[in-house]
């Protein structure tokens, strides 16, 4: 351990590449030195701790943080350490690479869902042809004639439903706070979720993890959708009770579902959603932060904390997002 007790920041992963995330960073003349975790020097000088998973417990190791950034636009993967310094500014990633994989994403899905592409899929599969599964011949609808329902109005959802809605479809939005965004017909409260739901063929969640939004996506909510609904979930696996999804699928009352997300990823090689013939799996890629555009938003909110200012995407600690 040297004698020098100038501030660091620490690069602490263990998803993300931290050789790539720290080569880009470095490439930018950050202004203060990385050290790369597990390889700290002295945890004393650890003033910012820059994320993606860190094991429990580090972040507690270092008394004179002032701030952690999260590398993920969720911050679960810090809040679920028991000893994360909630005292502190916890910054969640906000950055415009995610924004647009998010709403590519999303748009994909969408429009594969509404054409039923799935079903084409499975149809070549066992060498099937039939040609009426989305209506007769001038009647397969088109996007206008499909809503669809958009859960979280935040960074993501708002850009993803406006993407939708310039695409044609109809899109309903569900918020926390009373939101107006063109294009999207925005509700709010129980009332509004009522609402969004029971109008919706496709519902995407990009709702954020907390207490109130756990197992959001229950046998209730697939209820209040009409019959032959499909559920889009890209937030995280906690929200959907996976037990009254299966059933939902499997009485026929919802279609099909696109999950991104779940409550054990890796998604166990046992779990019925892999061969489920109505669900589509994909492993937790519907967005990423993108190296190229976020390393630079790294930088920007280490020198705004540094100057005393509040980048944006503070965690609030009460709301729980
Ligand atoms: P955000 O900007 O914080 O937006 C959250 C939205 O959810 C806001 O509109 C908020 O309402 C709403 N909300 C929160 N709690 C609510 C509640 N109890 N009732 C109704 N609405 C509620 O978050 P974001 O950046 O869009 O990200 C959303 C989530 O996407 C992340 O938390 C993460 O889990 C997930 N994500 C997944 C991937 C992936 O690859 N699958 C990638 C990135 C992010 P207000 O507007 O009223 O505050
Ligand atoms: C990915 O899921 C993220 O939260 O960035």
């Amino acid at each position: 351990m040297s004698n020098d007790t100038s501030p660091v920041a620490a690069l602490i992963s263990t998803s993300d590449s931290a050789d790539a995330w720290a080569a880009a960073l470095k490439a930018l003349e950050f202004p203060i030195p990385l050290e790369i975790w597990p390889n700290i020097s002295d945890p004393a000088r650890v003033a910012y701790a820059i994320v993606a998973k860190p094991p429990p417990g580090v972040l507690a190791g270092f008394p004179n943080l002032k701030a952690t950034l999260s590398l993920w636009a969720g911050v679960d993967h810090v809040t679920i350490d028991p000893d994360w310094p909630a005292h502190l500014p916890l910054i969640r990633m906000v950055e415009d690479g995610m924004t647009a994989g998010m709403r590519e994403f999303v748009l994909a899905q969408v429009l594969a869902t509404h054409l039923q592409l799935p079903d084409f899929t499975r149809q070549q599969q066992v060498s099937h042809w039939d040609d009426h599964i989305r209506g007769d011949y001038g009647m397969e609808p088109l996007t206008d004639q499909r809503t669809v329902g958009m859960l979280g109005l935040g960074v993501l959802g708002s850009v993803s439903g406006k993407a939708l809605a310039l695409n044609g479809f109809k899109v309903m939005g569900w918020s926390r706070s009373a939101k107006t965004i063109d294009g999207i017909d925005c509700r709010h409260g129980a009332e509004g979720l009522n609402a969004v739901l029971a109008e919706s063929e496709i519902v995407v969640n990009l709702l954020p993890s907390t207490p109130e939004t756990a197992n959001i996506l229950n046998a209730e909510t697939f209820a209040r959708m009409p019959k032959g609904a499909w559920v889009i979930n890209v937030a995280r696996g906690e929200h959907v009770d996976d037990a009254a999804l299966l059933a939902a699928l499997d009485s026929g009352h919802l279609a099909g579902a696109v999950l991104d997300v779940f409550r054990t990823e890796p998604l166990p090689k046992e779990n019925p959603y892999w061969t489920h013939p109505k669900v589509t799996v994909t492993p937790h890629i519907a967005s990423t932060t993108r190296i190229r555009t976020g390393a630079p938003k790294i930088v920007a909110n280490l020198l705004n904390l540094e100057a005393g200012e509040m980048p944006e995407g503070r965690f609030d600690v009460d709301r729980g997002y």
